[in-house]
Order: structure tokens, then C-alpha cells, then sequence
């Protein structure tokens, strides 16, 4: 009984310090393989921009619904600058998070693959 108990305590121990220790930023890593539009970088637009830059009339002209409308701002206008633009940045309630920023820069970087 008593060896139970001592068992019991190291395994509680072991599998709190095994979950605990993983640091917050680390738990959202950039996926591996090539960074797609579909999967990836969609469901960050839709979240965070399309509130403000879709619909009927987006702020600034700037729609961001489609594969193209995104790409188009990626590749030819301020999107990836503006994103990571402390002092003007998009969202205009501040910076996204280091790890989601990344996924932008690598999605440019594997050529704006759509899925
Ligand atoms: C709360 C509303 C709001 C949200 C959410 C928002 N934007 Fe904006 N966005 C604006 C406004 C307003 C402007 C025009 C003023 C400015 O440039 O700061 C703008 C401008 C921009 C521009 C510059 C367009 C140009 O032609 O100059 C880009 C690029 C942009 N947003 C991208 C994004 C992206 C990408 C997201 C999501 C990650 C996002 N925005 C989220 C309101 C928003």
C-alpha cells in the first residue's frame, strides 16, 4: 500500500511536469510542409480581418474573401508589411502573435500556394 502511494505520487508528478513544461509559444509552432492559403492562412483572415475587410464595402477598398484578394494583398500590396507593423499595425488592436505573423512569411516564401 504504501509503495502504491509512493508510485502513485511519481507518476502524478511526472505527468504534471511533462505537461507543464511546454511554453505557451511553443504549442503553436508553424506547421510543417509547405504553408497553404486553405488550411492555413484562411482561417486567420477569416478571424481576424474579414469583421472589417469584407462585405459590401471593407475598410480602405481592401477586400480579403477570396484566395486572390489575399494573395493580391500579400504579393502586391502592404498586407505583410502592415501585419507586422508595430506602430500601424492590422488588426488595428494590435500586433498578431509572433507565431501567426510567420505563417504569412512563410506562406511567401513556398509561393502563395493556395492548397
Ligand atoms: C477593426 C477593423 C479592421 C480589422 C479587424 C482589420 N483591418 Fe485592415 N484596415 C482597417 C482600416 C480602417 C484600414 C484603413 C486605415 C489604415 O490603413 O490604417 C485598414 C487598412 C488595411 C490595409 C492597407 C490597405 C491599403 O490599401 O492601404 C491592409 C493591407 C490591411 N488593412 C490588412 C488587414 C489584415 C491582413 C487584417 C487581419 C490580419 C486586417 N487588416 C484587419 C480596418 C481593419
Amino acid at each position: 500500500m504504501k509503495n502504491l502511494t509512493l508510485l502513485s505520487l511519481i507518476l502524478i508528478a511526472m505527468s504534471s511536469c511533462s505537461q507543464g513544461y511546454i511554453p505557451i509559444a511553443e504549442q503553436q509552432q508553424v506547421p510543417s510542409g509547405p504553408i497553404n492559403y486553405q488550411r492555413d492562412i484562411r482561417p486567420v483572415i477569416a478571424s481576424r480581418c474579414i469583421s472589417c475587410h469584407g462585405g459590401s464595402n471593407p475598410e480602405a477598398g481592401l477586400l480579403l474573401e477570396t484566395y486572390i484578394d489575399v494573395r493580391n494583398s500579400a504579393e502586391n500590396g502592404s498586407l505583410i508589411q502592415r501585419i507586422n507593423d508595430p506602430a500601424n499595425p492590422m488588426p488595428s488592436s494590435g500586433l498578431m502573435p509572433v507565431s501567426t505573423r510567420a505563417l504569412f512569411d512563410q506562406w511567401r516564401a513556398d509561393g502563395y500556394l493556395e492548397n
